[in-house]
């Protein structure tokens, strides 16, 4: 199999270095595609680096487009001119729809998928949803490949992806936040920052664990360890007062909302 990736920065590396471990294509027959000469001289272990858009891209089965939203229109004529029919175009790049990606390339066989930067360990989530005129053999190389970054699910309706992009794609953000807010509030009660930051992140990581582990719903185990007239019902009191849970349903419809105005759905 042959693949190139255009855009080599956060995401298109961590593809091309998943699809490595793996085994996945051969260094010689992955093409990567920077507009950066300092990115050039970073990549030229994982595979074969180029700074054009060129007729070279026409000789892959699978073509990554990892550059920002923004610089769609830059590459998309160039893209246009190059890609053969029976070559699959798998986009990552936010809020562009499946109907613009083949009307701005040409192009039917097109994979719209929406990965979170956990990506970069292997450890993502993408959901994706592929054109109707994309063979079983193609569906499962798109996911095949993606399964190298993480996990991969299969959308039947592309507009799920707007929220897919409110709760995945942007929840790595949410966790972050949460995160730092529970170690400054510790820091404020007098722990060492090191401490705060190693009893937060273990916490998180334990816990994860315990859900994944457990046959118990998050509620289930929410009530494992909350007393009565203990700690953590203290604690829920004020989170139950204040809506947290409204407020989380709040930020992700507002993502979700502006997921669909960027996609123009
Ligand atoms: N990061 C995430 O968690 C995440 C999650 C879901 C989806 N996505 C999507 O993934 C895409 C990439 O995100 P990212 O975080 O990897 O962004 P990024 O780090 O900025 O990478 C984009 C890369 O594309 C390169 N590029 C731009 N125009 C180019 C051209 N004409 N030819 C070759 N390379 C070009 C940029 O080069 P320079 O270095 O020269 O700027 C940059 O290295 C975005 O569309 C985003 O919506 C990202």
């Amino acid at each position: 199999m042959k693949i190139s990736i255009i855009g080599c920065g956060n995401m298109g590396q961590a593809y091309a270095r998943s699809f490595r471990k793996y085994g996945l294509v051969k260094a010689t027959d992955l093409l990567l595609v920077v507009r950066n000469e300092g990115r050039a001289q970073l990549l030229s272990t994982l595979g074969v680096v180029s700074n054009e858009l060129g007729p070279a891209i026409g000789e892959s089965d699978l073509v990554i487009i990892a550059v920002k939203p923004q610089d769609f229109g830059n590459v998309a004529p160039a893209l246009a001119q190059i890609i053969k029919p029976e070559q699959v175009v798998l986009s990552i790049m936010a809020g562009i729809t499946m109907e613009r990606l083949q009307r701005s390339l040409g192009h039917v066989n097109v994979v719209r998928a929406m990965p979170n930067s956990p990506a970069q360990i292997g450890m993502g989530i993408t959901a994706y949803a592929t054109a109707t005129e994309l063979s079983m053999h193609q569906t499962l190389m798109v996911e095949q490949l993606l399964n190298s970054t993480g996990r991969a699910l299969h959308l039947a309706d592309e507009t799920m992806l707007d929220a897919v992009t409110a709760l995945s794609g942007s929840g790595p953000a949410y966790f972050f936040h949460i995160v730092d807010s529970m170690i400054d509030t510790g820091i404020k009660l007098g722990l060492e920052p090191h401490v705060a930051s190693a009893l937060v992140k273990q916490t998180m990581l334990g816990s994860y664990h315990l859900l994944d582990h457990s046959d118990r719903t998050p509620e289930e185990l929410i009530k494992a360890v909350t007393s009565k007239g203990g700690t953590t019902e203290a604690a829920f009191a004020v989170l139950t007062k204040d809506d947290l849970s409204g407020l989380l349903d709040r930020a992700i419809t507002a993502a979700t909302q502006r997921a669909k105005e960027l996609s123009g759905s």
